[in-house]
């Protein structure tokens, strides 16, 4: 009682009124978003968990565990109408290959859903009054979208922040003034193989760059029709509301990701999502203990939730038999999802499992290795969980995310078209298993990341604090967004440069032309 007493006493002083704003679309960007919310309510604020649903079958993962305010805004009539979600395109995963010219579909889903969305929320008066009601201080919301940040401005939020599950949303990163660097930053969803490029490489990767600045501005101006057809023509859009923000959460470990420039007001809190306390108090029992005592070696193999197994190409999954033939010390689990599994039949070394708990997996002492298709949740539990990885990335952020590794010593990256290359497939699998220098890499780099001198949790906490009592922080913004491109690039400096250089060099050569032209003609004259 008395503890509680003092809790209330604490939280009416101190605490902070936060507006979290989470759509339910996707697994990995909710996860995200509700373990900021529960950090902060950790900590004794009060939060809001407000959940747009975009796809049903989402409502009921939302992730928060400390956070008691959630309010729910269900399907609206229009987006029940002609049900679409992300699952829609996971048959195709297997083929699509996204890059700036392929791959475009990938958006369709998200970019429909937002937009309805948007319409349903602002047709919502009697929601928009509670919310309003609440007085909240603090907005979070991801921008991935924009209604949100349209809804904060609408409610008289002005301390706004902004949260990414990913390292660098290329479209933000431009809003918000921050340089991109594409000769040698990976551009996030592009295929290239990491910081060093050639220049086939450098090219797709800005091309790719300008593609997803091209794509989610789209949305996002679709978005701003929507929101100003209630709200009036003049109300503020993207332009104005992204670069408004205070601080940028990103989704990047500093140490783990590609170095890159960043303004002041990105801080990477990248691992937040990962609870080592708890990871380390889980133990595997029955059927996996026992799966993992067979043999001295055993490797997991996971292609994740939305690019399934069974849909993979046939020829693929005869390539990764073979190689499990191969070698058949090692015991392999393979995350498999129906009951169709006459193909692999009379394989000893091959146990098919619909589910596994897959952060005890990783991080048993038995296990040796683990294919990922190289989610950004997973590849910072291995990470931080020490394991050696081959990745095959499959779409979207993945091939980043795998080059990341990669680059640390700590993995080996494969297309997804290599699973359909014996030889290649073998060599990686023998390398990862068998080379202990992987091990070793995968074991430092997790000694490194555990042991960063500020921890994500508290890096949210205390910027949320710090924008909450004194910001927003307008002046913050890089003036660059307010410059034409010549001179934000610092085009007419070096043109003024060149003609300066270049001036004298012209006058010397003018007057040397006429000096030589009179010379000329007075010898002439003199031979004469
Ligand atoms: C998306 O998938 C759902 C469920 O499988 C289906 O009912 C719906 O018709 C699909 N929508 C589109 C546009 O393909
Ligand atoms: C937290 O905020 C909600 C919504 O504004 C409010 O109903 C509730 O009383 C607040 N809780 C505390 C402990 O202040
Ligand atoms: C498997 O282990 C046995 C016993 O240690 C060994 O004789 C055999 O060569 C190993 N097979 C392979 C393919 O490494
Ligand atoms: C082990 O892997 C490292 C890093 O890829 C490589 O340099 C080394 O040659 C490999 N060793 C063997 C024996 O293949």
């Amino acid at each position: 009682m008395i503890i509680i007493l003092f809790l209330s006493l604490f939280i009416s002083a101190e605490s902070l009124k936060i507006l979290v704003y989470s759509p339910a679309f996707a697994g990995s960007h909710t996860n995200f978003m509700a373990r900021i919310a529960d950090t902060l309510t950790e900590s004794g604020h009060n939060v809001t968990f407000f959940v747009p649903v975009f796809d049903e079958a989402r409502s009921n993962q939302l992730g928060v565990k400390l956070t008691k305010n959630v309010i729910i805004m269900e399907k609206s009539e229009e987006m029940k109408l002609d049900p679409i979600t992300v699952d829609n395109i996971t048959a195709t995963y297997w083929h699509i290959t996204v890059n700036s010219k392929g791959g475009h579909s990938l958006f369709e889903p998200v970019h429909k859903l937002t937009v309805q969305s948007c319409r349903s929320l602002f047709s919502n008066s009697e929601l928009l009054e509670t919310l309003r009601s609440h007085e909240y201080d603090v907005g979070i919301a991801e921008p991935l979208m924009t209604c949100s940040l349209a809804l904060f401005r609408h409610l008289g939020i002005q301390k706004v922040i902004l949260a990414s599950s990913c390292p660098n949303y290329d479209a933000v990163m431009a809003a918000m003034g921050e340089p991109a660097d594409t000769s040698y930053v990976p551009s996030i969803f592009s295929e290239v193989s990491g910081d060093r490029m050639d220049f086939a490489d450098r090219l797709e990767n800005t091309d790719m760059y300008n593609f997803m600045i091209e794509r989610y501005s789209q949305m996002y101006d679709d978005e701003a029709k929507v929101y100003r057809s209630f709200l009036g023509q003049d109300f503020p859009d993207w332009r104005d509301l992204i670069p408004d923000a205070s601080v940028h959460f990103t989704n990047s470990i500093p140490y783990l990701d590609f170095p890159r420039p960043s303004i002041q007001k990105t801080i990477d809190i990248g691992g937040i999502s990962v609870d080592l306390e708890k990871i380390q108090s889980e133990k595997l029992n029955g059927d996996f203990d026992r799966i993992l005592g067979k043999r001295e070696k055993t490797m997991f193999i996971s292609f994740g939730s939305l690019a399934k197994s069974s849909e993979m190409p046939q020829n693929y999954k005869e390539n990764l038999l073979e190689v499990f033939r191969s070698e058949p010390n090692v015991t392999f689990i393979w995350k498999y999802e129906n009951d169709d599994v006459n193909f692999a039949k009379g394989l000893e070394n091959l146990e098919l499992v619909k589910w596994a708990p897959q952060t005890a997996v990783l991080n048993d002492k038995r296990l040796s290795a683990f294919l990922s298709h190289g989610r950004l949740g997973s590849t910072i539990e291995t990470a931080f969980l020490g394991k050696p990885t081959i990745m095959v990335p499959i779409f979207f952020d993945q091939s980043r995310n795998a080059n990341m590794l990669s680059r640390l010593g700590t993995s080996i990256t494969l297309q997804k078209t290599d699973l359909g290359n014996f030889d290649k497939l073998k060599t990686a699998f023998h390398q990862i298993l068998h080379n202990d220098s992987f091990r070793k890499s995968a074991e430092q780099v997790a000694d490194v990341i555990r042991n960063q001198p500020i921890k994500p949790k508290e890096l949210v906490v205390k910027y949320t604090e710090f924008v909450g009592k004194y910001g927003p922080f307008h002046h913050m913004t890089p003036y660059s967004l307010k410059m034409p491109w010549f001179q934000r690039y610092g085009y007419d400096v070096l043109l003024f440069k060149i003609g300066s250089f270049l001036a004298p060099v012209v006058l010397l050569a003018a007057i040397f032309r006429i000096f030589i032209g009179r010379f000329s003609v007075s010898v002439v004259k003199k031979n004469k």
